[in-house]
């Protein structure tokens, strides 16, 4: 008894020493993979800074099997999932035993607060979901159709009016900022009958404070704090300046939402709920707390994402005249009227397959990781081989298993699509998607990509972005031809939007 530290700290070892002996003796099979350079940073640097995510993932994959293992920060490791059925099963049929990991919940929490249906799961969020789910239905998204042809029309007489100003019969855009404008206004109307006003002029500090995100290209020493954050999420409290910035953005949304659900009540009372913040405050189903909660989650997960699709199938159909054209051509009909949303839905089959094969190249998240929150069984449509040679067509997993399945590989790898994966090519997903190989067809999501992921936390506003953007596209299409400032030499940038993973068209 002469040393109780020592004694102490004996204990600690020991039971140090279990436990990490317990954790290796109930891991699951050990599985092939690419050797590391670097046990600080594991794969990390390699997967966010590859020119194409795709073809590395899909080397990989043709190296290792379709499930394999990769290194994070400081020794950790997480299972890459490129096997259809694996990924069905992790995001659809058993959702509830895989969660995000605790770096994205604390980025996701830091932004919409930890009771976000982002962030919750079980019986929980399908409450709530249930409760959400009708003012996302065809019937409300009819409602906001009149109101993303209104924004959709101010921009045309907005770029109308420069066109005349300018006297001659083209005039250089800069898109990026007005397409943002029509996403916010659009989202601020439609969910919540407020008017940002954006498109005639007015600032918002939600919009500047994403836009300041957006541009905030991290310097190299912060970019190795967020990658090391997934092995110390903690390190997301440090001072850096990307910090302040996602509290500039919190702040303002809720500035923002506190006024809103007292302006929709006013505005609601007239003659019923327009706005889907009107319906739920109609419902009387959830608190007011949790309404503000939903608010700042659909400002945050619909705005940056519908804008960032949008512009990039402006820039898709800029860089191919062609398909411009054959775009223009479908909508020729519409020259004195506008598209139903039946129309729009059903009637367009090139213009659902622009918006497709955009979704398709330019997935919003690059890649989802989730960590498994209990053992489970993940089934494989292919046997893979383990590290030790054995065959295995069931993958075990323990509990706190990371597993990572990317949605550039599943939307864009060669060996899932052909050889033209990387291309732009609205015509394959015509005719009941006869250019869609059957590879393709063996991936869950919307239409074989996982661009809204799958199953019950699939993107909630799916076809709310659909709408808006075949809405505002189309319209566009109709009234104006466009080309790339420097022709086929054009350069885009992608912005980096909150979520490490998230990127947009800037
Ligand atoms: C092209 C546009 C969009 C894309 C690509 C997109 C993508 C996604 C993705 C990938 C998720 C899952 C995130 C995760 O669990 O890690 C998600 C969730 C969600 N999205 Fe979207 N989104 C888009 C537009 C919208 C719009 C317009 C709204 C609302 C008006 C919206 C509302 C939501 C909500 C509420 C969730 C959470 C769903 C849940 O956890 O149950 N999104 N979205």
């Amino acid at each position: 008894m002469a040393y109780p530290g020592l004694q102490t700290f004996v204990c600690v070892l020991a039971f140090g020493g279990v436990y990490y002996v317990v954790k290796w003796l109930r891991r699951g099979p050990r599985l092939q993979g690419p050797p590391s350079k670097s046990f600080v940073f594991g794969h990390t640097k390699e997967m966010m800074g590859a020119p194409s995510p795709a073809d590395l993932y899909d080397g990989w994959a043709q190296k290792y099997g379709s499930v394999f293992q990769v290194k994070g920060p400081m020794g950790s490791e997480r299972i890459v999932l490129c096997d259809p059925k694996a990924i069905a099963h992790l995001f659809a049929l058993d959702s509830w035993k895989y969660s995000h990991t605790p770096i994205a919940k604390m980025q996701l929490s830091s932004l919409t607060g930890p009771k976000s249906l982002l962030i919750i799961l079980g019986e929980e969020h399908s409450r709530q979901r249930k409760i959400l789910n009708p003012v996302f239905a065809s019937a409300a998204l009819k409602t906001y159709s009149s109101i993303m042809y209104d924004s959709g029309y101010k921009v045309v007489s907005a770029w109308g009016s420069q066109l005349q100003a300018s006297g001659a019969d083209e005039v250089i855009i800069d898109i990026s900022e007005w397409i943002n404008n029509v996403s916010f206004d659009v989202i601020g109307l439609a969910a919540f009958s407020h008017d940002f006003k954006s498109l005639d002029g007015e600032k918002s500090a939600v919009a500047n404070a994403l836009t300041a995100l957006g541009h905030s290209r991290p310097s190299p020493n912060v970019m190795k704090i967020l990658l090391l954050a997934q092995a110390y999420p903690i390190l997301l409290k440090l001072p850096i300046p990307r910090s302040a910035l996602v509290a500039d953005l919190s702040n303002a949304m809720d500035e923002v939402v506190a006024g809103l659900t007292e302006s929709a009540k006013s505005f609601e009372s007239g003659d019923g709920p327009k706005s889907a913040l009107g319906v739920l405050l109609n419902a009387k189903e959830l608190t007011e707390a949790q309404i503000r909660v939903h608010a700042k989650s659909t400002l945050l997960a619909g705005f940056a994402t519908t804008a960032g699709t949008l512009k990039w199938a402006l820039v898709e159909l800029s860089m191919h005249i062609e398909k411009q054209d054959r775009l223009r051509a479908e909508l020729a009909s519409f020259s004195t009227t506008d598209p139903s949303y039946d129309e729009l839905t059903n009637g367009l089959p090139y213009l659902d397959s622009v918006i497709r094969e955009t979704l398709r190249l330019h997935p919003v998240l690059g890649e989802s990781t989730r960590v498994a929150l209990e053992d489970d069984v993940l089934p494989l449509s292919k046997p893979v081989r383990t590290a030790s040679g054995a065959l295995i067509d069931r993958l075990p997993i323990r509990k706190g298993t990371v597993l990572t399945t990317s949605i550039h590989y599943t939307n864009l790898s060669k060996t899932v699509w052909g050889e033209d994966a990387a291309e732009f090519k609205p015509e394959r997903w015509l005719n009941n998607s006869e250019g869609v190989p059957a590879s393709a067809k063996e991936y869950p999501g919307f239409h074989h990509t996982l661009t809204f992921l799958e199953g019950p936390k699939m993107c909630l506003g799916k076809g709310f972005a659909l709408a808006e953007m075949k809405i505002v596209l189309s319209l566009l299409i109709r009234m104006f031809m466009f080309s790339a400032r420097d022709g086929k030499e054009t350069k885009f940038e992608k912005a980096f939007f909150p979520g490490s993973a998230s990127q947009g068209c800037g």
